[in-house]
């Protein structure tokens, strides 16, 4: 008998950043490009071969898509050498495909690694997502309150004027209610047209990126990614499946996930250890985006571990082949 092998989260973090730098490097070609699709392809490629050559034994839970609709890097996928311990791995191998396609901000490659069965494994529906950064009493803010409430009580947490507090917010019609009534606070938004992984990462960084507060619908499997950003980083974040039809919830079903109305703090997307990487592919608050000089592309790298709290920020310079 063979006894299961650790979760050597330190050893394997390096591994994890050159996954994600391969698939920087991969969609660097493709950026301001205005092709979406090209770019999400050459990312999945190489985040894919990266992969393969780890030393783990790991199941793709946040991935491309259910089996039937990608063909690579799909929920299921069976990925690394095998000779490794047993993880689950969640992936965006372009976060931001249409930011990368029009050359704008905060376009990342981001992927998570943890022992099996310690991500949710949320389905491709959308999550109410509500994220702070650290410091803060536990759940000095709830999805259950009204927006405004929110900006109230993280106000008074932090000891400013409700018009002090920055808030980030991906610019949606389905917001456009939510944004009204924020304004009446005088709290100010930043919008953003996709990246919400991103998004909520500016929270842990609020010096840094001047953002307090994110909130807002957007993909669930992105918001498992942010949530183990945030446990690595600290701050705290809760989501909420959002079902439009019967074939979501099938897909929740399928899943795994048996209450449709949970509301899932940060610790419950990601019970366990987690080592997240992400790369820049475009400029943004978080890492530098890919730059260029003749022969060589550069990449910033942020690679963290939630065991230790550990922040690195690593530039990789390589050359063209
Ligand atoms: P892609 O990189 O797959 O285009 O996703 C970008 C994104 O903005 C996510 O960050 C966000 O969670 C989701 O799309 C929002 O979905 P929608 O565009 O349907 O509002």
């Amino acid at each position: 008998m063979t006894l299961p092998l650790d979760f050597n989260d330190r050893m394997l973090s390096l591994g994890l950043a050159r996954v994600s730098e391969a698939a920087a490097h991969a969609s660097a070609l493709w950026i301001g490009r205005g092709d979406e699709k090209a770019a999400d392809q050459a990312a999945v490629n190489a985040m894919r071969d990266q992969l393969n050559m780890l030393d783990i034994k790991g199941v793709v839970v946040i991935g491309e898509g259910e089996r039937d609709e990608a063909p690579m890097l799909f929920i299921g996928e069976e990925v690394g050498t095998g000779n490794g311990p047993d993880v689950d791995i969640a992936l965006d191998p372009l976060e931001g495909t249409t930011l990368t396609a029009k050359d704008m901000p905060n376009a990342l490659t981001v992927i998570a690694m943890a022992p099996r069965g310690t991500l949710l494994h949320a389905p491709d529906v959308y999550m109410d997502k509500l994220a702070i950064g650290p410091g803060y009493a536990k759940d000095v803010v709830s999805l259950e309150m009204y927006p405004t409430e929110r900006v109230a009580a993280l106000a008074a947490a932090k000891g400013c004027k409700m018009s002090d507090i920055a808030l980030c917010v991906l610019e949606r019609p389905r917001h456009e209610e939510m944004i009204a009534e924020l304004r009446e606070t005088g709290a100010s938004i930043r919008l953003i047209t996709d990246g919400d992984v991103a998004g909520v990462i500016h929270c842990a960084e609020a010096d840094i990126t001047g953002i307090d507060m994110y909130m807002g619908s957007g993909g669930a499997p992105e918001g498992v990614l942010a949530a183990a950003a945030l446990k690595c980083m600290g701050g705290q974040m809760w989501g909420k499946l959002m079902f439009r039809n019967d074939d979501e919830r099938g897909r929740a079903t399928k899943a795994g996930i048996t209450n449709f109305d949970r509301i899932y703090a940060r610790d419950e997307m990601c019970t366990g250890d987690v080592i997240f990487a992400a790369t820049g592919v475009t400029d943004g608050s978080i890492v530098q985006g890919i730059k260029r000089e003749p022969g060589y592309l550069t990449t910033e790298t942020i690679l963290m571990r939630s065991k230790t709290g550990s922040v690195r920020r690593m530039i990789y310079r390589n050359p063209i082949k």
